[in-house]
């Protein structure tokens, strides 16, 4: 399938900028000491890797925590050790959101609650070698990393605007530059393309960053704020779900190259509390390094095409009252 856009962006890449996400991947994220004494942390996929220790982090600053994991014996484990460790509230709501009426769910439940959420942290992934399809026919990689964060944030617009105050992470990845010749919206589902996992991948966290430019602009001026980051490479539980060549590879090979999640952890928390955020919503960090996405990550254009496209796999109704949203 050609890509109509590979002209476009090839003028758009610079040098400067790649070398820039090459020495960003060296740097240490910057640290915020400040406290969060009882501000509501919503983190997804709280139950391994980055989002755990994230977990621990805000709560050991105070803040109280609500996690939306898909696996309830871990939730409890995870409940049990915050609550003890750190002496804060960590609740949690069971949701698989690979399954689009659980993200509904989940995102309906988050709207009506009576208290702030604080920082809303869309972390949750998965990594997958082979093109697995969803009960509701969508590609699972796209649903989880893209669609879940897309509809959570679509339903608590106004819940967040009227708070006066908010920040919103995205979980992102450099693999975005996967994608580099941008997206091929007429088949985000990879029903007529060749799968791959480090594509579907990149397909993915390339939606996710064209959609917060135009939830960005929703935001604008509401005191709430939407940024992208790198969280590392770090060694998680990632591609647990794959085969036991994958396995194998990443036990023996990658996790030797990986930094400890602990970075991500302080990065995450910097992005969420330091005042120095304020004003950066729309904005790629790379941990707490702000830094020039690849050029289809800035395209406003494909982001607005983008936008219907993914409120229709979403199975959300376009909301006409609100002007801020592209027609
Ligand atoms: N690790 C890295 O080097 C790296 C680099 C760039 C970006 N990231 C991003 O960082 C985020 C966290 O990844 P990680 O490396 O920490 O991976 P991880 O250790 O595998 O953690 C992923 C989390 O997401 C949850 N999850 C997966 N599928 C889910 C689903 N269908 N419904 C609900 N929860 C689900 C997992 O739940 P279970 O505990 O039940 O499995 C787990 O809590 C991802 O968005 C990833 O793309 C990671």
């Amino acid at each position: 399938m050609k890509n109509k856009n590979f002209k476009k962006y090839f003028k758009q890449y610079e040098f400067s900028n790649v070398w820039a996400m090459l020495k960003n991947n060296q740097r240490d994220p910057h640290i915020c000491n400040a406290h969060f004494k009882d501000k509501l942390v919503v983190i997804t996929g709280a139950t391994s890797g980055i989002g755990r220790i994230t977990a621990h982090k805000f709560a050991s600053q105070g803040a109280h925590l609500l996690c939306i994991n898909r696996n309830l014996q871990k939730s409890e484990q995870l409940k049990q050790e915050i609550e003890e460790q750190h002496m804060v509230s960590c609740s949690y709501k069971i949701a698989d959101l690979s399954i689009l009426a659980d993200i509904h769910r989940v995102a309906d439940e988050l709207a009506q609650l009576n208290s702030p959420i604080d920082v809303l942290i869309h972390n949750a992934g998965v990594y997958l070698t082979k093109k697995e399809v969803t009960g509701d026919g969508l590609e699972k990689v796209l649903v989880v990393h893209y669609l879940s964060s897309f509809i959570i944030n679509y339903k608590l617009r106004q819940k967040l605007k009227q708070q006066k105050q908010a920040r919103i992470i995205l979980i992102n990845s450099e693999g975005h530059r996967f994608a580099a010749w941008g997206l091929q919206v007429s088949d985000l589902n990879w029903d007529k393309r060749r799968y791959s996992g480090l594509k579907s991948y990149g397909s993915a966290k390339l939606a996710q960053l064209q959609t917060m430019l135009l939830f960005n602009e929703q935001f604008k001026n509401s005191g709430v704020s939407i940024v992208a980051m790198h969280p590392g490479a770090v060694k998680s539980d990632t591609g647990q779900e794959n085969g036991v060549i994958y396995k194998w590879f990443k036990r023996n090979m990658l996790d030797k190259t990986l930094k400890p999640t602990n970075i991500s952890a302080e990065a995450i928390y910097y992005l969420g509390v330091s005042d120095e955020l304020d004003n950066m919503g729309g904005k790629f960090f790379n941990l707490t390094t702000q830094e020039e996405p690849a050029p289809p990550a800035l395209d406003y254009e494909e982001a607005k095409r983008l936008w219907p496209i993914s409120l229709k796999l979403a199975q959300l109704d376009e909301d006409r009252t609100d002007s801020s949203i592209p027609k």
